[in-house]
């Protein structure tokens, strides 16, 4: 299958890309490469063949155009976008940008070019979304996909839009879509903003573990491989017209998953234990969702899949990877804003 994947050069879109060509899959990479990608994250494929990489927007219409044309793709896996709460509180304008208006000048590119090659059944536009979508849960409960939508901040506002969108061109224009909507990621290649990434980072430089709030906020942790899995899961097998809502079965409270990460610090990095020591509770996040979960029913009876690794053994290889690539992550922190404290509002 020839697959064109949008922010192919991002955390969870690098993912799919170096899976889908390890599954033969032929790729081609767009991504406009802003703060958050990163080429090295596909150095391990840019070589192989049935890989391209073309740098453009998902917003310049007729770029679009010309790639559809020219590369001629079977299906589309959209998850270009700006994707970091804190700085959709920040800047939302960016976030109705990309997410919103490069998500509707997407679809109109894969419209016009789909029923250029005669509207094929066998098509599939996969749109990449967030549980975020479906806003907070109380102490109980999980996420279907028939749960309303609710979101909360700017990002989860503009990627529910987007989900919108997409389901509008299935039903007025035919197109053949799929959506899914997953939870929080975690995983080699995480740009050193997010939690999991900065709670290594800091532990290791001896620096304050930033923990918002009390640390109450629960998430359902997802090793970024399985999610790639998940999708391309979804892609060559989901319904037509359908949604699947993607987790980990890996619930945890944000200063559980900070202890839990501490502790393999400890573990790999003794002469700083215990790492636990740096964590600093503050101020948190305006509109900070409580508690995500998915209910995973429908990946799995319908398309068998599960998630393959538990957040204890993902975390494990998570702090592994981080030790072992400083050249990564070091060439990433002069980036804009990493390392400060986004997000804190009016
Ligand atoms: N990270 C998570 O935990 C998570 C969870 C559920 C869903 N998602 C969704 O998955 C997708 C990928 O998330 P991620 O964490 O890999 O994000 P990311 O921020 O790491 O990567 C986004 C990529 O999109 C590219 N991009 C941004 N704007 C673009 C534009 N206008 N045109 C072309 N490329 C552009 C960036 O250059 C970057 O490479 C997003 O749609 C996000 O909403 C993320």
């Amino acid at each position: 299958m020839k697959l064109l994947v949008t922010g192919g050069a991002g955390f969870i879109g690098s993912a799919v890309v170096r899976q889908a060509i390890g599954q033969g899959h032929e790729v081609v990479n767009l991504d406009a490469l802003t703060y958050a990608a990163c080429l090295d994250n596909v150095a391990d494929v840019a070589d192989a063949p049935g890989y391209v990489f073309v740098h453009g927007d998902i917003r310049d219409a007729a770029l679009l155009e010309t790639v559809f044309t020219e590369h001629a793709p079977d299906a589309v896996m959209h998850l270009a976008a700006e994707s970091h709460v804190d700085r959709s509180i920040d800047g939302p304008g960016a976030f109705i940008d990309t997410n919103v208006v490069g998500t509707y000048t997407l679809l109109q590119a894969v419209r016009g070019y789909w029923e250029r090659q005669g509207t094929p059944e066998a098509f599939r536009f996969h749109h990449i979304s967030t549980d975020e979508v479906f806003g907070s849960l109380g102490a109980t409960g999980q996420f279907t996909e028939d749960t309303p939508y609710d979101p909360r901040s700017p990002y989860s506002a503009s990627k529910a839009a987007s989900d919108h969108l997409v389901r509008a061109w299935w039903h007025t224009y035919g197109l053949p879509v799929v959506l899914s909507n997953c939870s929080n990621n975690y995983g080699p290649y995480h740009f050193p903003e997010k939690l999991v990434p900065v709670v290594i980072l800091n532990a290791l430089h001896g620096q304050p573990i930033p923990v918002y709030g009390a640390g109450e906020n629960v998430r359902d942790w997802l090793f970024v491989e399985d999610h790639a899995d998940a999708l391309l899961t979804v892609v060559t097998k989901g319904q037509v017209g359908r949604s699947y809502n993607i987790g980990g079965e890996n619930e945890a409270r944000n200063i559980d998953l900070v202890r839990m990460i501490c502790a393999l610090m400890d573990e790999m990095v003794p002469e700083g234990a215990p790492h636990a020591r740096l964590i600093t509770f503050v101020t948190d996040r305006p509109g900070h969702d409580l508690r995500y979960a998915i209910d995973p029913a429908r990946m799995r009876g319908e398309l068998g899949w599960r998630p393959s690794v538990t957040l204890e053994e993902g975390l494990r290889r998570t702090v592994r990877w981080y030790l072992d690539h400083p050249d990564w992550w070091q060439a990433l922190q002069g980036r804009a804003g990493v390392g400060q404290r986004l997000g804190v509002g009016a």
